[in-house]
C-alpha cells in the first residue's frame, strides 16, 4: 500500500500531531508528515513543526481576510508538499468547501466524544467533557471520523472507550480521554495505510 503523505491543521497544543509524527519516526505508522499549517502564529504545533523540520506555515483569516484566499493558500501549500491525507488536529477553524472538495473524502478530525453524542455546534474541548460528566455517562472516548461539510457527521473510522469515574473533573476525564487520542490517530490511520480501513 502506498505511504500517507499527511498535511496537519492544528491551532493550539499539537499533542495528537506530535503523537502521528512519533509514531511515523518510530516506523508504527507508514506515513510521511509532509507540513504542518496553523491558523495561529503561536501555536505549540508550529513550534513542534520547527523541532521535527517538518514545513510549517501560519495561514489565518487575518492574513488572507477572503475565505476564498485563505482556502486557495491551504491547498497550495498542501499540494507543494504532495498533501494527500488531511490531519484536523485540534483546529478551530471550519474547513472552508474548496478545501473540503479537493481533498474529497481524505480529510480526518479527532473529537473527544464518542460520536454521534456529544458532536455539533458548540461541542468542543472542555464544553465535550463537561457535558458527559452532567449526563452522567458511564463511558467516553475518542472519535476518528471523516470530515465533510457537515460538522461532526462524517463516517467514523474508529472510537476507544475510557470509563467516566464518578469522581471526575474536566481535567481527569479531558486528560484520559487526551491518552487514548494519541492512541487512537495513529492506529487509524496505519489502518488506511494498510488498506483494512479504505477512505
Ligand atoms: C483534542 O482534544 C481533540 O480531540 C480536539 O482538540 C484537541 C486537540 O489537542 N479536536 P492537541 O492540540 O492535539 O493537543
Amino acid at each position: 500500500m502506498p505511504t500517507l503523505h499527511l498535511g496537519f491543521l492544528a491551532s493550539h497544543g499539537g499533542s495528537n500531531m506530535q503523537a502521528i509524527i512519533d509514531a511515523c519516526k518510530s516506523g508504527r505508522l507508514d506515513a510521511i508528515p509532509c507540513c504542518v499549517i496553523s491558523n495561529n502564529s503561536d501555536s505549540k504545533a508550529l513550534e513542534r513543526a520547527a523541532k521535527e523540520g517538518i514545513p510549517y506555515y501560519h495561514i489565518s483569516a487575518i492574513k488572507y481576510p477572503d475565505p476564498k484566499e485563505l482556502d486557495k493558500a491551504i491547498i497550495e501549500k498542501f499540494t507543494q508538499h504532495g498533501v494527500d491525507t488531511v490531519i484536523l488536529a485540534g483546529y478551530m477553524k471550519k474547513l472552508g468547501h474548496t478545501v473540503i472538495n479537493r481533498f474529497n473524502g481524505r480529510i480526518l478530525n479527532i473529537h473527544p466524544a464518542l460520536l454521534p453524542k456529544y458532536g455539533g455546534k458548540g461541542m468542543y474541548g472542555n464544553f465535550v467533557h463537561e457535558a458527559v460528566i452532567k449526563a452522567k455517562e458511564k463511558f467516553s472516548g475518542p472519535t476518528v471520523h471523516l470530515v465533510d461539510a457537515n460538522y461532526d457527521k462524517g463516517r467514523i473510522l474508529g472510537q476507544k472507550k475510557v470509563p467516566v469515574l464518578p469522581d471526575d473533573t474536566i481535567e481527569t476525564l479531558a486528560e484520559r480521554v487526551l491518552q487514548q487520542e494519541h492512541v487512537l490517530y495513529p492506529e487509524v490511520l496505519q489502518k488506511i495505510a494498510t488498506g483494512e480501513i479504505i477512505i
